[in-house]
């Protein structure tokens, strides 16, 4: 089965086809720049954006797999969260496109996109497709506006252990990265900034949640903003060891909660999924900690995209369970 995954929720524009719900046979992502001056994300701003490209990167999503509408046995779309204003181009161009070629339509919680990256594989046509991740898994969801920790114990059924108390961690990442002049999205920026630099340079506080599965990333972004102001009233901004020390605050902090739940709920595989799972020093700490296989997708299907849409799309057809709505939500939960 081919199905035809549409993402707009936020800033990227993006469009994919993928067989069975793990073969990706194409996957275009544009990624916005127009908010690059702002420094951030205007909705409105997204939504336009969305409309203007969203046609012309289905029409190269199909000819990228060498197909047309006719070969597409569904079309999926992120229903949530996210801008509300942005999900309602990609799931109102999504449901046309669908009812135009007489397919179903699927509405797809963007989350669970998020975890179904985990099951796509881009292998060549004809190549044998990797095993599939083992289940009960712990799943880390770490993105621009969402740090949940779950519990995955059979496909779409998920127990939520915790998440954060306000700031998701890539907007930590973010915040940080705007703050130590590194531009918009920060994940990355400080990434390659703290590879040049000492972790251990200044401590700096984790939240006091210890015997909760929650996050809390408030704190740690105040106190970063108070050492900043300190060492730039002394001199030339330490920029690689503030963001070194920064990183290695927040991923011991999802690291640790990570690996505390995979053991205490004896699972088979523990998941990493959004933006933030692209950071590899994440995967080093929670790797160092489990025991279990770290699976997490590659960094260009960690950040949103349309191949995990059709990805959760198929398992949504699969196993009907827990009912999407058919209205775009901008406050959709994974559990
Ligand atoms: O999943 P995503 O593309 O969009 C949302 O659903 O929010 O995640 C975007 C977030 C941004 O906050 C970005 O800074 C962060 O993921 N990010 C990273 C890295 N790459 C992207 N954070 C840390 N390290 C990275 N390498
Ligand atoms: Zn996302």
């Amino acid at each position: 089965m081919r199905i035809l995954g549409i993402e707009t929720s936020c800033d990227e524009t993006a469009v994919a086809i993928v067989e069975d719900g793990r073969r990706v046979r194409s996957n275009v992502i544009a990624s916005q720049t127009v908010h690059a001056h702002t420094g951030g994300i205007v909705p409105e701003v997204a939504a336009r954006e969305h409309l203007r490209v969203l046609d012309g990167i289905a029409q190269q999503s199909l000819a990228d797999a060498g197909l047309t509408l006719a070969d597409i046995d569904a079309v999926a779309a992120t229903v949530g969260p996210g801008l509300v204003g942005c999900l309602l181009v990609g799931a109102n161009y999504g449901r046309g496109l669908a009812f135009a070629s007489g397919r179903p339509f699927i509405g797809v919680n963007h989350l669970e996109g998020h975890v179904y990256a985990n099951w796509l594989a881009e292998t060549a046509l004809g190549e044998a497709l990797p095993p599939e991740p083992e289940l009960p898994a712990v799943v880390l969801v770490v993105s621009g506006a969402h740090s949940d920790l779950v519990l995955m114990e059979a496909h779409r059924r998920f127990r939520l252990l915790g998440r954060t108390q306000d700031d998701a961690a890539g907007e930590a990442f973010d915040k940080v990265g705007r703050l130590l002049g590194l531009g918009f999205p920060g994940g990355p920026a400080i990434e390659l900034a703290a590879r040049a630099g000492n972790p251990k340079a200044y401590a700096l506080p984790r939240a006091a949640l210890a015997d909760r599965y929650d996050f809390s990333f408030s704190g740690l972004k105040t106190a970063t903003l108070r050492l900043v102001r300190e060492l730039e009233a002394k001199g030339p901004l330490p920029v690689n060891d503030v963001a070194a020390s920064f990183q290695l605050a927040v991923t011991e902090a999802l690291a640790e909660k990570t690996a505390r739940a995979a053991a205490e709920h004896s699972v088979r595989t523990v998941l990493l999924g959004g933006g933030v799972a692209a950071n590899l020093a994440l995967r080093a700490a929670i790797e160092r900690r489990i025991g279990h296989p770290l699976l997490v997708p590659p960094p260009r299907l960690c950040t949103d995209n349309g191949a995990m849409i059709a990805a959760a799309a198929f398992y949504v057809l699969r196993h009907p369970g827990t009912a999407i709505p058919v209205t775009v939500t901008s406050g959709l939960k994974l559990a």
